[in-house]
């Protein structure tokens, strides 16, 4: 019922394959994947070719997120290259409709991230096209920032919006957080209404130090808070 999807953001770039592996070997469910173009966000990351060399190493669901701008040109590449879900902010697209179509023509499941400050009415004469829906507690861009609380009552104004649409179309659209997840929030997080959770930091940072083992102890700790929701 809850998804845990480390952000490979915050991994050992110099031996990402290990990395995936390592984490999904310690019980996280999907592989969160940040997508950044240092125009849309003032950073850059990785892309399909990454996306393409991690494939093989993991059956996990590969969710791509993607901030860049325009987004429609790279669609098709991170399909290509294995990804399972694609999601893309709004304010970076032309023509969200068309957009989200492309996706699910490629053969992926989509959805549409709201930063902080985007207001979640964009979803509202999409929902048809919608898989997942990503609240962003955090300004993009950057691993390591601190939950932005603002977002515990955005989670539920979501919520509703996707059980009433739920009420409605009998179909379930996922709803995941992305931005400072830590062991001692997630469960108000959770309450609030998520039930798919991204934390980059809060896995990786705990293996730092080299031992793989920790991203075991993290993720059963974050799984016990889930546990008592
Ligand atoms: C931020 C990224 C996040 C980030 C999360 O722009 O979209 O996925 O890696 O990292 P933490 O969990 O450290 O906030
Ligand atoms: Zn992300």
């Amino acid at each position: 019922m809850f998804r845990i999807a480390p952000s490979i953001l915050s991994a050992n770039f110099a031996r990402l394959g290990e990395e995936v592996g390592n984490v999904i070997a310690a019980g996280a469910d999907w592989i969160h994947f940040d997508v950044m173009d240092n125009h849309y966000v003032p950073n850059l990351t990785i892309g399909p070719l990454v996306c393409e060399a991690l494939r093989p190493v993991t059956d996990a669901v590969i969710d791509v997120h993607l901030m860049v701008r325009p987004v429609d040109r790279i669609i098709p590449d991170f399909a290509k290259a294995g990804a399972n879900v694609i999601t893309f902010h709004p304010e970076a697209s032309d023509h969200i409709d068309r957009t989200l179509g492309l996706i699910r023509e490629s053969g992926c499941q989509a959805g549409l991230v709201f930063n902080p400050a985007t207001p979640l009415h964009y979803m509202d004469h999409v929902m048809d096209k919608l898989d997942i829906v990503l609240l962003m507690s955090v300004n993009p861009g950057f691993g390591g920032q601190t939950f932005i609380p603002e977002i515990l009552a955005k989670l539920g104004q979501a919520r509703r919006k996707l059980d009433d649409y739920e009420a409605r179309s009998g179909r379930r659209i996922l709803l995941e957080v992305d931005g400072g997840v830590k062991v001692d929030n997630i469960a108000q997080i959770a309450r609030a209404g998520a039930d798919t959770f991204v934390a980059g930091s809060a896995i990786f940072g705990a293996g730092r130090d080299g031992d793989p083992h920790r991203y075991d102890s993290v993720i059963a700790a974050l799984r016990a808070e889930l546990a008592g929701v």
